[in-house]
């Protein structure tokens, strides 16, 4: 059986790697608490000893927020870690999976989306300038390194594992406490099922290096986005309103090259229609 060294095992997509790859892999994690404060040499020589097949990382500070406030700590998290994991994955030779955000589309041009992945980029806050520079040092010291730009993601609660903020469990608070909410018809993205990218990161692993955009494309914006996953979670659309008055925004992914490899995400619509399906199976009442 070929083991995989995973980071960020008990954090939303972590969990959700790891029930996904646990019947067909030996899977390594890091001492719990390890990588919240640990240097990056003595990640690197974790690594180095576990000598695994693979290297899925995942592990990050993920909330934008909390980059802002402590920009060191996101540097440290976000770029070193990266970096030395792929510096491991060099020495060992063997392929590194790391999750990236498509947070680093911020300040383009919103006419210029859905965007590919060779536009050019200025990033508009400290979370999305680091996943780009993780990026481009990870990639510098392992060019066969894949760099996933994830888009927000979503899962109900269920199968005990850790659930964080998103677009489905915020709209069955709202049904929950029959409040409204407004969205906005200038704001595009893709909004992903997470227990496909789960599914998806292992067939990444077969990936060329290089840098994919990795989450469900989207061509309705936030307004009508909302709508659908209340059509897919049974609820009724006046739920959501219609908000005209917000700058436009696009983060919305072109989807083409990691098609162009097989790895094909539903569209955002649709992963909520398979969301609600799956969860019949998991979810608590
Ligand atoms: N969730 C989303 O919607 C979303 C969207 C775009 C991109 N992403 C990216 O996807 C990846 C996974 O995100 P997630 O939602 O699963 O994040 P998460 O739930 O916050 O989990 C992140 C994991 O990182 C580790 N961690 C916590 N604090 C850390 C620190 N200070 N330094 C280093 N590691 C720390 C922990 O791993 P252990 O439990 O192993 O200790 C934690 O479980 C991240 O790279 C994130 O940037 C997520």
């Amino acid at each position: 059986m070929k083991t995989i060294l995973l980071t960020g095992a008990g954090g939303f997509v972590g969990a959700r790697i790891a029930l996904h790859l646990k019947d067909r892999y030996k899977l390594i994690t890091f001492p719990k608490g390890m990588l919240a404060s640990a240097d990056p040499e003595a990640v690197y020589a974790f690594a180095m000893e576990q000598k695994p097949d693979a290297i899925i990382h995942t592990a990050a500070i993920a909330d934008i927020g909390d980059c802002e406030k402590d920009p060191e700590a996101s540097y440290r998290a976000n770029v070193l870690l990266t970096v030395a994991l792929c510096r491991a994955a060099q020495d060992l030779g063997v392929k590194i999976v790391c999750y990236s955000s498509d947070q680093v589309y911020t300040g383009c041009d919103p006419k210029d989306g859905p965007y590919r992945e060779d536009i050019p980029l200025s990033p508009a806050n400290v979370y999305a300038r680091h996943k780009l520079e993780a990026e481009q040092r990870g990639l510098a010291v392992c060019p066969d390194a894949v760099m996933l730009r994830a888009t927000w993601m979503y899962d109900l609660p269920g199968d005990s594992l850790p659930i964080r903020g998103n677009m489905v469990c915020n709209l069955l608070s709202q049904a929950q406490e029959n409040r409204t909410e407004r969205f906005s018809t200038t704001d595009l993205r893709g909004i992903t099922y997470v227990r496909q990218v789960a599914e998806l990161t292992e067939k990444a692993l077969r990936l060329p290096g290089g840098v994919y955009n990795f989450g469900s494309p989207n061509d309705r914006n936030m307004y009508d986005t909302a709508i659908a996953a209340l059509r897919a979670l049974g609820l009724p659309g006046e739920l959501a309103q219609p908000d005209d008055s917000r700058p436009a925004r696009c983060l919305a992914m072109n989807p083409d090259k990691l098609r162009s490899f097989g790895l094909v995400f539903d569209d955002t619509a649709d992963g909520f229609e398979r969301c609600v399906q799956a969860a019949a199976g998991y979810c608590k009442d």
